[in-house]
């Protein structure tokens, strides 16, 4: 198959037109139960065929038999059924026109069982089918209403994609992205990556205009160079972030018996990300912040920068921290300056970091970062609000938004404090504000962001 027709189709696995399941259950609980409820539930449009020998119908749906009774055409088959039977349906959603088969079951390679996902494949090639998976939970792209997962059901849309070789470290992230107010494209298990693996994912992901950055949890790749190569072009695109995992000794033996993937030596993996332009996070932590920097979509002009806080103290830690993750901290030219003291007591302190000391209201936030953002010196503004009892955070949110939605420069804001800067914090997000709790986590991801842009400028990116 050639690298067009192989890419092409993975549209039937993010924009499928109708899905069978193969394995719905009647049984809540049971995991072919909760996939074809998530899928119904999250509001996918296609056609939907459950497919079990034992029932008529499930959750209110006609059921069949197997895959070849189905009436319409089936793009994607999702296969949850034990092991050994997987092969078999395999052939038979080939035989019905299936492009992808989504399979969940596990007790292959990963279990020592490689000639059960040899036969798997081979089902699927004699078809030309693609097959993601096995041992997986499944996949979801918002902006086509798919979750196709037995993860939590109200995925929040997004620009983040998000690719996983650990199921359940993916879903239980999956659940954390919805608390965290973090939007997601894309969601895709990959599991033993029998056959779609991160180079074929980066391909579509990278071209896909919902996706604004792709973040990789993995433990390994099968191909260095063919990930080198498909890395390369797609950091070219976009922003790949990774977390690999298995930097220490006894961490690539874990690696190994968790996925059997060749965990290999971290220094050969540190040069190819190094190579191919790929953003490396050494926490999950930090992957999403830098994620959720880049969704905003706002590329800096270059590595200027000012502060602008309600708190010295948090202004000194964003300080440290910016200097030394290479954001450069302007002194405000004077009609700047002239500006931010507009906005402040006469005690405030127009220099960089601008305080606006602990009395600043929500109209002081907006004007002085709305007029960081007009000027021609400053390329980003990171704000910082440290909760009191005399502001509301999420006024002060909101403000902020305000302030940053009348520009295109990069704006990362920090909400520190109880309950209410947490929801101010999430208000943030979800009007493509990256908004984080420390001062720290907010200087580090402004900076990912011009970290990325020098890689692109020097071509380091993509090279
Ligand atoms: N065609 C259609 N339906 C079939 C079938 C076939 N060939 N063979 C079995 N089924 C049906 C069963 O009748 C059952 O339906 P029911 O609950 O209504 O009776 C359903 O499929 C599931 O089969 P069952 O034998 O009950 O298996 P299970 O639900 O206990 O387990 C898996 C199936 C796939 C979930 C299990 O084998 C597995 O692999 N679990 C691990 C999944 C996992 O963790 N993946 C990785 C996550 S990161």
């Amino acid at each position: 198959m050639d690298e067009t027709s192989r890419r092409g189709d993975l549209d039937a696995l993010f924009r499928p037109r109708s899905i069978a399941v193969i394995g719905a259950s009647s049984n809540p609980g049971k995991i072919g139960h909760e996939i074809l409820r998530n899928i119904i539930e999250y509001g996918y449009g296609g056609e939907i065929y459950p497919v079990n020998p034992k029932h008529d119908s499930v959750l209110g749906l006609k059921c069949y038999p197997t895959v070849l009774d189905v009436p319409g055409d089936v793009d994607m088959g999702v296969v949850a059924i034990p092991a050994a039977y997987v092969p078999q349906v395999v052939d038979q959603l080939g035989a019905k026109g299936a492009k992808v088969a989504v399979v969940i079951s596990s007790g292959f390679s990963e279990v020592g069982e490689v000639e059960l996902e040899e036969r798997l494949l081979r089902a699927a090639g004699k078809w030309g089918m693609r097959v993601l998976g096995p041992n997986i939970f499944g996949v979801a792209y918002t902006p086509g209403r798919l979750n196709a997962t037995f993860g939590p059901r109200d995925v929040l849309p997004g620009s983040i994609a998000f690719i996983t070789q650990s199921g359940a470290l993916g879903i239980a992230l999956m659940g954390w992205t919805i608390t965290e107010g973090i939007g997601l494209s894309a969601l895709v298990s990959v599991g033993n990556k029998s056959d779609v693996d991160d180079d074929d994912l980066l391909g579509w992901l990278s071209r896909d205009p919902e996706t604004r950055v792709i973040l990789i949890y993995m433990e390994g790749v099968k191909e260095g160079r063919e990930f080198l190569e498909a890395a390369s072009a797609a950091s070219r695109e976009k922003p790949i972030v990774v977390i690999k995992a298995g930097r220490s000794e006894r961490g690539v033996k874990a690696a190994s018996s968790h996925t059997g993937s060749l965990a290999g030596s971290d220094r050969v993996y540190d040069a190819v990300f190094r190579q191919s332009g790929v953003l490396r996070a050494y926490s999950v932590e930090q992957a999403f912040d830098w994620a959720m920097a880049f969704a905003s979509g706002r590329v800096p002009r270059g590595d200027r920068t000012v502060i602008v806080t309600n708190g010295g103290g948090a202004g000194v830690l964003a300080t440290d921290a910016a200097e030394m993750c290479g954001l450069r901290l302007i002194d405000p030219p004077p009609d700047l300056a002239a500006e931010f003291r507009r906005y402040m007591p006469p005690f405030g302190s127009a220099k960089n970091p601008v305080d606006l000391t602990g009395q600043a209201s929500a109209r002081e936030f907006e004007g002085a970062v709305a007029a960081a953002l007009s000027h021609d010196s400053v390329d980003n503004v990171l704000v910082l609000y440290c909760e009191t009892a005399v502001t509301d955070p999420e006024e002060i949110a909101a403000a902020v938004a305000r302030a940053a939605g009348e520009s295109d420069k990069p704006v990362a804001a920090m909400m520190m404090g109880g309950e209410r800067s947490v929801r101010a914090m999430r208000l943030l997000r979800s009007r493509g504000v990256p908004a984080y709790p420390t001062p720290e986590r907010t200087a580090e991801s402004l900076c990912a962001l011009v970290r990325y842009r020098e890689l692109r400028d020097r071509g380091s990116a993509g090279v």
